[in-house]
């Protein structure tokens, strides 16, 4: 019996300190916003992607974008995307990146040095299959 109870107060504090950390992993107010936008995101794409598709000259490449919620704080100017202005613009991100932040695209999107992106990717990882496709969009907006 008391085992029971001892048990149920590790559960609850592990419950507990996963969702406050959870609460607080994008910290201030940008905590939720990725996350809505992934949501109401998913849905679009699943329902009625062509009614809610809004702007012209959105390359096709730049879905991916909008599937991982990236839009909330990045836009991408170059690929016709308009998202948050939390993040800078990441059309010049394919060139940028590596001397900004000290290693290639590729590995910035699987380790990020920001602490922002850190808790973006840590919250949310992208596979390799979508940081391939994240990589080929920023060089083709990087080319435009
Ligand atoms: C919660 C807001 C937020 C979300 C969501 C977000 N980012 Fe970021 N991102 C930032 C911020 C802020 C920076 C700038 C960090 C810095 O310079 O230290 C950044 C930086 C970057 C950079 C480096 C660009 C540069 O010029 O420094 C890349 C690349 C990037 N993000 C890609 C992405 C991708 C891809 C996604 C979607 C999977 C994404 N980000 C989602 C906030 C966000």
């Amino acid at each position: 019996m008391k085992n029971a109870i001892i048990i149920f107060f590790v559960f609850a504090l592990v419950g507990f300190g996963g969702g406050y950390l959870f609460s607080q992993s994008g910290s201030q107010e940008q905590a939720t916003a990725p996350d809505n936008a992934a949501t109401e995101q998913t849905q679009n794409t699943a329902d009625d992607e062509k009614v809610e598709a809004p702007a012209p000259a959105v390359s096709p490449e730049g879905e991916i974008f909008n599937q991982k919620g990236c839009l909330a704080c990045h836009s991408v100017e170059n690929l016709g995307l308009q998202g948050g202005a939390t993040g800078p613009d990441l059309s010049q991100a394919y060139v940028n990146v590596e001397g900004k932040h000290g290693k290639p695209i590729n590995e910035f999107l699987k380790e990020p040095t920001s602490a922002v992106m850190s808790s973006v990717i840590g919250g949310n990882p992208l596979t390799d299959d979508e940081i391939n496709k994240v990589v080929e969009a920023l060089k083709i907006a990087s080319e435009k």
